[in-house]
């Protein structure tokens, strides 16, 4: 393997799908966006275009960069076909441990001998994603952060099989994505999604135990702490059940009860106030 790195497939055309393919395609990769929906694979290409419109508009794209994007990116809905050139695939299915074994299996036969593939889970286990794979060694997390052609973080998640080769490729493909890497051992919730959590819970139980307000916990964080956005108002934009299903995921792995999923949170999710997506979560949404 450890071949240059010229083809991107990213897996899954959602909220984050999307717009991995479209900083790989605006840092010069050749990129295949692919998902099972055709439904979903064009609202993801439509929301690219308009993520790029809106960087020209506001000066921070020019129209040749967005011409340049737009023209090395392809849509797919046959995963043999978006697969078979790529040097990296990067999944970016739901968060759902089978379907991603299930995915980096089929790869094995589908995707070139040498290509890397790597998953954006923000908390599953990447050892054991790479345990299903034919070549595990080229297994490893990329974890990015949302709108991700806004937040640059990019967390490197190192499965106990990924190699060395497999690192510093995926960090070369970080750099040129003008990524701020980090790089973590594989344990549950990474380092971002652990932390980031842990505040999570312990403001939405400030809430339940009536502390003070949603807009008053996250004004202290914001003024107080410098946090571009408050605990709560942020849980409302990634969504209540996402967060939720995090929760019960680091609770069992870690044993810590700093991640017992609040009752508030378990009443809210089953009443249907997800957060931005529904409408209704901490915050009402237009
Ligand atoms: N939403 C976030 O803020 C965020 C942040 C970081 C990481 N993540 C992780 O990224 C991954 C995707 O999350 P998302 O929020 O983009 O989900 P999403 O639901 O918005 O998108 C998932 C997409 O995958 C498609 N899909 C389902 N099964 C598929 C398959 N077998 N092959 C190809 N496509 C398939 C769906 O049609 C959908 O378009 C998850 O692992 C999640 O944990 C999410």
């Amino acid at each position: 393997m450890s071949k240059e790195i010229k083809r991107i497939t990213v897996l899954g055309a959602g909220t984050m799908g999307h717009g991995i393919a479209q900083v790989a395609a605006a840092s010069g990769y050749q990129t295949a966006l692919f998902d099972l929906s055709e439904q979903a694979l064009d609202r993801g290409l439509a929301q690219v275009q308009a993520n790029l419109e809106k960087g020209v508009a506001k000066g921070k794209v020019s129209q040749e960069q967005m011409t340049a994007a737009l023209s090395l990116l392809d849509g797919h809905t046959e995963l043999e076909l978006a697969v078979e050139d790529a040097d990296l695939v990067i999944e970016a299915v739901p968060e759902v441990m089978e379907l991603k074994k299930q995915l980096v299996e089929q790869l094995g036969v589908l995707a070139p001998e040498h290509a890397i593939l790597a998953s954006n889970t923000s908390s599953l286990s990447l050892s054991e994603i790479a345990s299903a794979a034919a070549r595990p060694a080229q297994v490893i997390g990329m974890h990015f952060f949302n709108p991700v052609h806004i937040l640059r973080l990019l967390e490197i998640v190192v499965a106990d099989q990924s190699s060395l080769a497999t690192l510093e490729a995926v960090k070369g493909v970080g750099e040129r994505m003008s990524r701020v890497l980090v790089v973590v051992k594989d344990s549950p919730g990474f380092a971002s999604s652990r932390l980031g959590l842990c505040l999570g819970l312990e403001a939405i139980r400030m809430v339940e135990q009536g502390v003070a307000s949603a807009e008053d916990i996250d004004k202290a964080m914001v003024h107080g702490y410098k946090h571009p956005m408050g605990p709560l108002r942020l849980t409302d934009l990634v969504g209540l059940d996402v967060r939720l299903k995090i929760a019960e995921y680091l609770h069992s792995e870690l044993g810590s009860e700093s991640f017992r999923p609040p009752q508030l949170m378990r009443d809210m999710v089953a009443a249907g106030q997800l957060g931005k997506k529904s409408g209704q979560g901490f915050y009402t949404w237009q």
